[in-house]
């Protein structure tokens, strides 16, 4: 119950709708909050705990499924952090997010105990309050492809029941992974969705199914009609496009103790400099997908 209310006071924030067109490289953030709860000072105890905790999360090179919870400290100084790979992306990509999320939100949040941020490849967030095992649906933000679908009403239906069994594949998976990837194809028009949802794996089955749920909810407000979508918040995230954009290969459980070279880090896509609307390029495999995103965040109560 101490939590709920905790809970409640954090999402009574102001009502904040703000629309951002996305100009960004694959290796850019997506969204950051840096959170009004408290600050630290640079010579407290949570500075240095907070630095530890995240160096220990970029240089464990024993786990290679892509989920990190921590904490560090005692008392006033003591973090929380919670750090999650997307479920296809392989530990050596998984680790250099990681690494670039770290750097990144503390510069963003210099003094704020509580930081949040999300990149495509993973998350990351910290807290001096408690995070492992509370389900958090909000705050959360969504993107969509400026893209229409030709027939919604097939799509939308489809794309439901895709989510849907998608939720159920995900919450039954593991304490290392809650990650599921599908794909289906409309009748009438022969237009293709694949998608894909995730929880941290810290959630149990209903935690997890509630989370995608409510996020799943939100279609008919982010990106009914559209060819891609995305709804993104603390504790899951759903996506679907209409060409793949997930490694299939890496989907499949990874073995274990997977290899630890360090590759170089992929080519950066290119952003264009001043864009009214500007595309992000994946490469997936062979299949270079090219989407215009508008983001959109929502830091409303987060019940749908
Ligand atoms: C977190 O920090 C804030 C501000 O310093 C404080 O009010 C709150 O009680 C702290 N929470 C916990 C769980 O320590
Ligand atoms: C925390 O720091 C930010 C600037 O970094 C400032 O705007 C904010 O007022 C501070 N909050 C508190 C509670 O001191
Ligand atoms: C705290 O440290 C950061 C860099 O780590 C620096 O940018 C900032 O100015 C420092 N703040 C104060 C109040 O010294
Ligand atoms: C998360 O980390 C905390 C602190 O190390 C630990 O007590 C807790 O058991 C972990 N929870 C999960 C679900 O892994
Ligand atoms: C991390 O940052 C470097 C330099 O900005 C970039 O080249 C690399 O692609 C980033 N890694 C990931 C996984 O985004
Ligand atoms: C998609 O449909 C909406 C109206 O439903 C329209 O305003 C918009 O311009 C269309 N987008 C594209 C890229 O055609
Ligand atoms: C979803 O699950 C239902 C019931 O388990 C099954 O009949 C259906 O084929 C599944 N659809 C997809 C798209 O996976
Ligand atoms: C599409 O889904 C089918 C099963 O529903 C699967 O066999 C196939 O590999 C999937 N293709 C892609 C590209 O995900």
């Amino acid at each position: 119950m101490a939590m709920a209310a905790s809970r409640l006071l954090f999402l009574f924030c102001p009502i904040f709708i703000n629309l951002l067109v996305l100009s960004i490289a694959q290796s850019d953030p997506l969204y950051h909050i840096c959170s009004e709860t408290g600050n630290f000072t640079n010579s407290s105890d949570y500075k240095s705990n907070l630095n530890n905790l995240l160096s220990s999360f970029s240089s464990n090179t024993k786990i290679d499924y892509g989920f990190y919870n921590d904490s560090y400290g005692q008392n006033n100084g003591k973090v929380n952090a919670i750090s999650l790979c997307r479920g296809d992306k392989k530990p050596e990509t998984c680790r250099s997010c990681i690494t670039n999320s770290s750097r990144v939100l503390t510069q963003l949040c210099p003094n704020q105990k509580e930081a949040y941020i999300w990149y495509d490849d993973c998350m990351l967030r910290y807290s001096n309050r408690s995070i492992a095992g509370i389900m958090e649906s909000g705050p959360y933000f969504w993107m969509y492809n400026v893209n229409n679908v030709t027939d919604e009403k097939e799509f939308y239906e489809k794309l439901n029941v895709l989510l849907d069994n998608l939720t159920n594949l995900a919450a039954l998976g593991d304490s290392r992974r809650k990650f599921a990837t599908g794909n289906e194809t409309t009748e009438n028009s022969q237009e293709k969705m694949y998608a894909l949802v995730q929880c941290t794996p810290d959630l149990t089955e209903q935690q997890c199914s509630g989370c995608l749920n409510q996020a799943i909810k939100l279609i008919p407000r982010c990106c009914y009609k559209k060819q891609g979508g995305r709804v993104i918040s603390p504790s899951c995230h759903f996506r679907y496009e209409k060409d793949p954009f997930y490694d299939l290969v890496a989907t499949t459980p990874p073995p274990s103790p997977a290899p630890l070279s360090v590759l170089p880090p992929p080519p950066q896509a290119t952003a264009d400099a001043v864009p009214p609307r500007a595309s992000t390029a994946a490469k997936i495999g062979t299949a270079v997908i090219i989407t215009e995103y508008v983001l959109l965040t929502n830091m409303l109560k987060h019940r749908p």
